[in-house]
C-alpha cells in the first residue's frame, strides 16, 4: 500500500537528453532508485532556463521526494524555495559551490581540461584549438581553465590556445565549430573539444573537407560516451564516469529523505581519466 507522505518518485532534471552522457547518468540514478523501490521523473532543460523553470514547478505539484539536477545556471531561487517546502535536491555534473544546503556530485573538470591538453602538447602540438559551449555552464568554464593551465604549464604563450564557443553542446555545432576551424588563416593541428558531441562533429567536417585526422588534425573529446570508441576514428577522449554519477547522486538525495537523523551533505568529486585513441595518434 502507498506509504502516507513520502513520495516514492524523484525528479531528474538533466540538461540536453540528446546527449548519450545524460542517457548514462540516467541509467545510474534510475539503477539506485529502482534498489530503493523508487521511480524516476526524466525532464530535459534543453538549456533552457524558461524551460527548466517549468519542470522545478511540476516537480513541485507532483510533491516529488527530491530533485537531482544538472542547472542550466539560473536556478537557484526555485530550488531553494522547493527545498524550503521539504523538497531538496542534488546537483549532478556540478559542485554546488554556492549552496551550502545541497549535496553535489561531479567530476573536476579543471583536471579534466588539464589532461586533453597536456596530451596534446605532449603529442608536440604548440597551437591548438578548443571548442567549448557557453561560458554559463560550470562544466565549459572549468574545462576552459584547465586547458589554459596545460598551455601554461608548457610555457606556451595564451594565444597557443585559440578558443571557438557554441551556444549548443552538440553535433550539428561541432560541425559548424569545424567549419570554423577550417577557415582560420592559420587552422590548428589539434582540437580539444568540451564534448563528444562537439567532437564527432568536428570530426565530420574535417571528413567533408578532406582533412585527416589525426595526420592533419589531431582531436580530443570529453565523456568518453560509447560512440567515441566507435567513431569512423576512435576518439580519443576525457572520461567521466556518467552512471556512476547518476548513481551516487541518486543514493545521496534517497538518503536525505529517507527520513533518518544526522543527514551530513556531501560533496563528491570523480576524477576524470584520459583515454588515448588513434584520433591523436600520428607519428609526427
Ligand atoms: O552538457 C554538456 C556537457 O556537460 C556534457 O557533454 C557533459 O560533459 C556535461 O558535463
Amino acid at each position: 500500500q502507498l506509504r502516507a507522505g513520502r513520495s516514492r518518485v524523484l525528479g531528474l532534471l538533466v540538461l540536453d537528453m540528446g546527449n548519450p552522457f545524460f542517457v548514462e547518468v540516467a541509467r545510474g540514478a534510475e539503477e539506485a532508485a529502482h534498489a530503493a523501490d523508487v521511480g524516476v521523473m526524466l525532464c530535459n532543460s534543453g538549456q533552457d532556463p524558461a524551460a527548466e523553470a517549468m519542470y522545478l514547478s511540476l516537480f513541485a505539484e507532483h510533491r516529488v521526494r527530491g530533485v537531482l539536477i544538472t542547472p542550466t545556471g539560473t536556478s537557484s531561487e526555485q530550488l531553494d524555495a522547493l527545498r524550503r517546502n521539504g523538497i531538496p535536491h542534488v546537483y549532478v555534473d556540478r559542485v554546488a559551490a554556492d549552496d551550502e544546503d545541497s549535496c553535489s556530485v561531479s567530476v573536476d573538470d579543471v583536471v579534466g581540461g588539464q589532461l586533453a591538453v597536456r596530451h596534446l602538447v605532449e603529442r608536440g602540438h604548440e597551437r591548438i584549438a578548443h571548442v567549448t559551449g557557453p561560458m554559463s555552464l560550470a562544466q565549459c568554464r572549468d574545462r576552459l581553465a584547465g586547458a589554459r593551465d596545460a598551455i601554461d604549464e608548457a610555457g606556451l604563450p595564451e594565444e597557443a590556445l585559440a578558443v571557438v564557443e557554441t551556444t549548443t553542446l552538440d553535433v550539428a555545432a561541432g560541425r559548424d565549430a569545424g567549419s570554423r576551424l577550417l577557415g582560420l588563416p592559420e587552422r590548428p593541428a589539434a582540437v580539444f573539444c568540451a564534448n563528444d558531441l562537439l567532437a564527432l562533429g568536428v570530426l565530420q567536417a574535417m571528413f567533408a573537407a578532406g582533412v585527416r585526422v589525426p595526420e592533419d588534425v589531431a582531436i580530443v573529446g570529453y565523456d568518453d560516451i560509447e560512440f567515441a570508441a566507435a567513431a569512423a576514428v576512435p576518439l580519443t577522449s576525457v572520461r567521466q564516469p556518467a552512471r556512476q554519477l547518476g548513481r551516487k547522486a541518486a543514493e545521496l538525495l534517497l538518503a536525505e529523505t529517507s527520513g533518518e537523523p544526522g543527514h551530513t551533505h556531501e560533496r563528491v568529486v570523480f576524477q576524470p581519466e584520459l583515454v588515448v585513441r588513434r584520433s591523436t595518434l600520428a607519428d609526427r
